[in-house]
């Protein structure tokens, strides 16, 4: 770490040097994998030291590692937590603060447009351990409201949620807490990295990401996170990570993590830009019926909502629906053959990665939610997701044209 207060520096500087203390061996500019299994004592008295807590240090890599360390430190900053704890996987951070948090009997309401291995572990996956949900619009607060039980423990929302790019007001949903104390809002702030969203900073009490996506933002690791208080955290390492049923980060993912994080805000606030000139030209398509993404006015309350808590940007992820009848096409047949014809985004699910993405929320990320409800919350057939990269945005409106002009 440079000798700056990272408290006292902004967001790019603490996003470049948050979390190392620069290597006493050899004075390393760049954070060493620390790719070691288990951790040696210099004595007997030393290792009960470091097992019982009282001396600092690291005993094995699957509880703690130097460089998860960093990591965990440096996206805690950016994300105003205490701490954070990492993950093998956003499922792995997602799943892990659940049990961490939960136990038998407890309730969640949970937001009902969520990522679809999300909505699996919540509607199949937690009931068969007696832990349940309820799911509800938490757009609206008085819903959410009316769904909490005696034995609710979580509010459980993504914003945006992923397709829909519906948008719940974090502040809204936080100060239900002051009637139902003891409630914790967990967020997944997956589709609004800092510096777009800071959920802890509106009173949520864990953020949760993929880091798979914009945090790592290159499209070569798998990795998650859980950031909020001190003592949540060590719940949820103490309970579900780390040490008991282990899902931990690599030392060498959490290298790369460190590495793309460096150039987190650029990337961005540049995501942001493209997306935000290529949702306008999705809007003025002939070709298009609707276009989902918060910056749009035409999202009424979501847009209003975006403006107060995202921080004059809208996030990258844009969901669209092309119009049916194009050449005698449905909406859904339209759709595929727009992907096909496409020649810069590449057919993938996943996001955040400098290349655009293009996928079919119904069939791909989102299969395995049961279609009454995909439909009940607008994931509709016709529904294609647009993950915009960072290419030059007049090549991607060039292939658009191209891409529809052949439909
Ligand atoms: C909003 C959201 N949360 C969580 C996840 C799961 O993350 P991972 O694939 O890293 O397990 C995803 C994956 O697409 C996602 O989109």
């Amino acid at each position: 770490m440079s000798k700056a207060d990272m408290n006292a520096v902004r967001f790019d500087t603490q996003a470049i040097h948050a979390g190392y203390h620069r290597d006493s061996d050899f004075g390393a500019l760049a954070t060493p994998i620390y790719q070691t299994s288990t951790f040696t004592f210099t004595s007997a008295d030393h290792a009960m030291g470091v097992f019982a807590g009282e001396i600092p240090g690291y005993d094995y890599t699957r509880a703690g590692n130097p460089t998860v360390s960093v990591f965990e430190e440096k996206i805690a900053h950016l994300e105003g937590g205490e701490a954070a704890i990492s993950t093998a996987s956003g499922m792995g951070a997602i799943s892990s603060t659940l049990l961490g948090l939960l136990k038998m009997g407890d309730h969640i309401v949970c937001g009902n447009t969520v990522y679809g291995c999300t909505d699996v572990v919540m509607r199949e996956i937690l009931p068969d351990f007696g832990i349940t949900a309820t799911f509800v619009d938490t757009a609206d607060a008085a819903a959410v409201e009316a769904a909490i039980q005696d034995n609710t423990k979580i509010i459980y929302f993504e914003t945006p949620a992923n397709p829909t790019m519906h948008v719940t007001d974090i502040a809204a949903i936080a100060a239900l807490k002051e009637k139902h104390p003891g409630i914790r809002i967990v967020v997944d702030n997956t589709f609004a990295p800092p510096p777009v969203q800071q959920p802890l900073k509106l009173g949520a009490d864990i953020v949760v990401h993929s880091v798979t996506k914009y945090i790592n933002g290159h499209g070569d690791v798998i990795g998650g996170v859980a950031i909020g208080s001190k003592d949540d955290i060590a719940l949820i390492k103490g309970r579900a990570m780390g040490k008991m049923t282990g899902t931990p980060l690599t030392p060498f993912c959490a290298y790369l993590i460190i590495r793309g994080m460096k150039t987190l805000g650029l990337r961005v606030r540049q995501h942001c830009a493209n997306a935000m000139a290529m949702a306008e030209y999705l809007e003025k398509s002939p070709y298009v019926e609707k276009v989902y993404y918060p910056g749009l006015e035409s999202m009424g309350k979501d847009h209003e909502v975006a403006k107060k808590q995202m921080n004059g940007m809208y996030g990258a992820i844009i969901s669209f629906v092309l119009k049916d009848g194009i050449n005698g096409m449905s909406a859904f047949d339209a759709g595929k053959k727009l992907m096909d014809n496409l020649t810069i985004p590449a057919i993938a699910v996943s996001l955040g990665d400098p290349d655009s993405l293009i996928q079919h929320p119904a069939s791909m990320t989102h299969v395995r939610v049961p279609k009454d409800v995909r439909e009940q919350v607008g994931i509709t057939d016709g529904m294609l997701r647009f993950s915009v990269g960072l290419e030059e945005i007049e090549d991607l409106i060039a292939d658009f044209d191209q891409a529809f002009a052949a439909l």
